[in-house]
């Protein structure tokens, strides 16, 4: 039995960082509100001549790096982000490019916020299939370049960054399960309805987003898919070490981990200093406990994302 396993992460957050007190002086906001309803303290911003790639290609260095290997080693390259460097080619294939693979196969995932996770699952079955050994599987993004400085209710939630994780083929798990799922009637929820047409932007290239109506459907979306993925590997909640759950709203969050009954040590939190960084969330969280040595061999980990879409799902690991 073939199995996927992570085997290095890594992550990179551009050096500007914003404070809620610095959103204070460009938009009618205030550091009580942010905090309170959201748990965001900062964000950090890609500067004006960083892409998604370039972040994307820091955090593949240092997964690689943690994982112990080399562009040769690299048969697959996944991208989830919604901030991409260009219309095509995919961002995966110029990180492809300047991360010096050669070999193998690179596309990107557009599942927003879940586009992590979308990836994770993405690589498992090829691996798990035989046809890939090693894979790339990254979250980047740069929200800032989409945010309308006009609508203080989104302009401050959300940050730039990326998440890379190498997932090997291995004799033992591993990725336990993932569990996908869409409803694209909600797509007007969450959305950046541009596009480009005879040379022009066509439709507003900023993101929208209807908080409430994202809010009350995350928080019954991650209980629910979260009792999908204990129940298909027979756990209980008690049975998982981290909780890393899509870093949009501190509040959803302590909910999900609330209607599960997990302690707050077992809940992984980023999102005070990263604020929303959409696919890269997750990887960037998984990364910070990771470094700080607070993720066990053995212990089980669940990831759940929600986005755009709405598009959501979840991973239960072995690491
Ligand atoms: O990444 C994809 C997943 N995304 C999410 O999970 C986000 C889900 N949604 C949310 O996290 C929350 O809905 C928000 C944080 C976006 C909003 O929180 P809320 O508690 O639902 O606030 P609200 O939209 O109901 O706004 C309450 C009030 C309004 O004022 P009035 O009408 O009550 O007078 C807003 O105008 O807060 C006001 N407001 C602000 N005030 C200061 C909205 N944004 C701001 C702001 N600063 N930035």
């Amino acid at each position: 039995m073939i199995y996927a396993k992570i085997i290095g992460t890594g992550s990179y957050l551009p050096e500007r960082v914003v404070t809620n007190q610095d959103l204070e002086k460009i938009v009618d906001t205030n550091d009580e509100w942010i905090v309170s309803r959201t748990g965001i303290r900062e964000r950090h911003y890609a500067a004006d001549d960083q892409n998604a790639s370039d972040l994307a290609l820091i955090a593949c260095q240092r997964a690689m790096q943690a994982a112990g290997v080399t562009a040769g080693d690299i048969d697959l390259i996944i991208v989830g982000t919604s901030t991409p460097d260009m219309v095509f080619p995919a961002t995966a294939c110029i990180l492809q490019d300047k991360l010096g693979v050669k070999q193998g196969f690179a596309f990107d995932i557009q599942a927003v916020c879940a586009g992590f996770v979308y990836g994770l699952a993405t690589a498992d079955k090829f691996i798990r299939s035989g046809s890939v050994k090693c894979a790339l599987v990254v979250g980047a993004e740069v929200f800032s370049r989409i945010m309308n400085w006009q609508d203080r209710s989104t302009c401050v939630l959300f940050g730039d960054g990326a998440g890379a994780v190498v997932v090997k083929a291995s004799d033992t798990p591993g990725i336990l399960s993932t569990h996908l799922h869409t409803d694209g009637s909600y797509r007007h929820a969450l959305a950046t309805p541009g596009t480009v047409e005879g040379g022009k932007v066509r439709g507003s290239p900023m993101l929208t987003m209807e908080g409430s109506t994202v809010y009350k459907f995350a928080v019954k979306a991650f209980e629910e898919v979260a009792w999908e993925a204990l129940r298909a590997n027979y756990m209980v909640p008690a049975d998982i070490d981290k909780f890393i759950c899509h870093q949009a709203n501190q509040r959803i969050i302590m909910h999900a981990a609330k209607k599960l009954a997990l302690p707050d040590d077992k809940v992984v939190l980023t999102v005070d200093k990263h604020g929303n960084t959409s696919a890269a969330s997750i990887p960037l969280a998984l990364d910070t406990v990771v470094r700080e040595e607070k993720i066990k061999a053995g212990n089980t980990i669940l990831l759940a994302a929600l986005g755009g879409g709405f598009a959501w799902g979840a991973a239960l690991l072995k690491w």
